[in-house]
């Protein structure tokens, strides 16, 4: 293909932002699709975080629908789809690889279709690179571009050229969408799509559009729907979901959300990511007030230092950030509290590296994701000047790291002899009689048990406590 024959992503049209309400769409699989899979079988790669995985889930149900089956084995797939994530090199440079890879299986069968998607999708110089090196690629379709698969997987297999489908724009809500959901006890819940917040090292917003809100009575239909298939636990999933509703201009917000998920019944409701910027009193009320809302709270911090923290654009300063953490911790007891940290910001002296070790010295938490910065290019970090040498990175990563160690097992210890309650998630990928699962303050437990399976709710008493989890036996089966 002719390189004017295919348009580019860009990063500089996705960063434009409106208030308008974003439009509603439905999705409908015309017919001519619908036997496009049949006899073929299917393979689905995923990277990146919650919203991928359930992209993954959308994509899985638009092929289940079209007749495809899923493979086990990518050996033997007639299609394989590689779902990608761009929040940092490493994470597009194993996806790199592992297309490269891939090479190898289009030689053997050139009837082999190869898809990428994903946040990687979304940028010009991945799609130009694939464009040019990695020709085993048949389709490229954006974050925004999933609904188009059927068109895509059925223009490729007619005309045996390359297919690109990428906008880069705000985007919509599409509902209607199928969906294969890959486990049947937790399920991931979409309550807003895309990011406005713009922190300036992160790629997320040009990559998944503007915030935008779906409407209420859709979350609670589908979760009403999973309730009747037997769910034991929804996770409600947004970039900020304590911005939830204000696109939408009506008043109703995250809190009069999870008032009205947890009228549902659902057992176990969680929610993923909040952002210390929204995060209001209502919300506070309404986690208090329903015992199936999970005693457990993703609040990053990214950094301790409020140069820094204004660097990132983050809209609060180490104090305001303090200010919430400790009310939260105040108002809900018992709850465990985790982070996100970046080390290694862009000319981040050892001063403000000490003001992010003291906030975890503060905080306690629970656990930390912690990340040396990763630049992205097209962000406005990625022209800020950096003069921190790798090594000073990776020293402090580790020194961070030990101290996130240190208050996970302190943490931990008050589980040491207690029963929990514990959701099966199944056999431990560790020890084949060995079962696990979570606790209500998502505490990964690996317990011994006799008759258990996927989905129960069980007590299990801690006998072991480790930094990272615990180890229990099962006394209620
Ligand atoms: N919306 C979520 C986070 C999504 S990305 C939030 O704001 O909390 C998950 C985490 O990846 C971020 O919290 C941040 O710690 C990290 N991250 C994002 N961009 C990064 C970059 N360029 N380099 C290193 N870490 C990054
Ligand atoms: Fe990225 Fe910040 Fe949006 Fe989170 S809030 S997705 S870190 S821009
Ligand atoms: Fe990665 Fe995109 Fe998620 S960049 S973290 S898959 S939103």
């Amino acid at each position: 293909m002719a390189k004017k024959d295919y348009k580019l992503p860009s990063l500089n049209d996705a960063r434009k932002r409106n208030k308008e309400v974003s439009e509603k769409l439905s999705f409908v699989l015309e017919e001519q699709y619908k036997d496009l899979g049949k006899d073929k079988k299917y393979f689905l790669v995923t990277h990146g975080c919650q919203a991928n995985q359930r992209d993954s889930e959308t994509i899985a149900g638009i092929l289940d629908e079209m007749g495809y089956t899923p493979s086990e084995d990518e050996e033997k797939a007639d299609l394989i789809i590689i779902n990608t994530c761009a929040v940092r090199q490493g994470a597009e440079e194993k996806v790199l690889g592992e297309i490269g890879a891939l090479k190898r299986l289009k030689t053997a069968n050139s009837d082999l279709i190869i898809g990428m998607c994903g946040c990687m999708a979304q940028e010009e110089k991945t799609v130009s690179l694939i464009m040019e090196k990695y020709r085993q690629v048949d389709i490229i379709f954006g974050t925004h571009n999933i609904t188009s698969l059927p068109k895509l997987l059925y223009e490729v297999n007619t005309t045996r050229t390359r297919k690109i489908e990428v906008f880069s724009k705000m985007g919509e809500i599409i509902e209607s969408v199928p969906v294969t959901r890959f486990m049947s006890h937790k399920a991931w819940v979409n309550i807003m799509y895309g990011c406005d917040k713009f922190c300036t090292y992160c790629i997320v917003p040009y990559t998944r559009g503007k915030e935008r809100s779906r409407y209420k009575e859709d979350i609670i239909f589908e979760v009403e729907e999973l309730v009747k298939q037997g769910y034991k636990e929804v996770c409600l999933l947004g970039q900020n979901v304590n911005a939830y509703g204000k696109d939408l201009h009506n008043d109703y917000t995250f809190g009069n959300l999870l008032n009205d998920v947890a009228k549902t019944g659902i057992a176990r409701i969680r929610f993923m990511t909040s952002h210390p910027w929204d995060f209001d009193d209502t919300m506070i009320e309404a986690i208090k007030n329903n015992s199936n809302i999970m005693p457990y709270i993703h609040l990053p911090i990214q950094s301790g230092n409020t140069g820094i923290l204004k660097k990132m654009n983050r809209r609060y300063s180490r104090e305001e950030y303090f200010e919430l953490y400790d009310k939260l911790k105040r108002e809900l007891p018992g709850f465990a509290f985790t982070t996100d940290i970046i080390v290694g910001f862009p000319n981040e002296s050892d001063e403000a590296f000490e003001d992010t070790m003291s906030a975890v010295e503060h905080c306690e938490y629970d656990n930390a994701f912690t990340f040396i910065y990763s630049k992205r290019e097209g962000t406005p970090a990625a022209n800020m000047e950096d003069t921190i040498d790798r090594k000073t990175k990776e020293e402090r990563l580790q020194r961070l790291n030990e101290r996130v160690a240190f208050y996970a097992n302190k943490n931990n210890q008050r589980f040491k002899d207690q029963i929990v309650e514990v959701l099966v998630d199944g056999l431990s990928k560790r020890n084949s009689n060995v079962y696990s699962g979570y606790t209500p303050e998502n505490k990964l437990v690996n317990f011994t048990a006799n008759n258990v399976k996927t989905g129960d709710l069980v007590k299990v008493k801690i006998t072991e406590v480790m930094s990272f989890s615990l180890n229990g036996e099962c006394i209620e089966e």
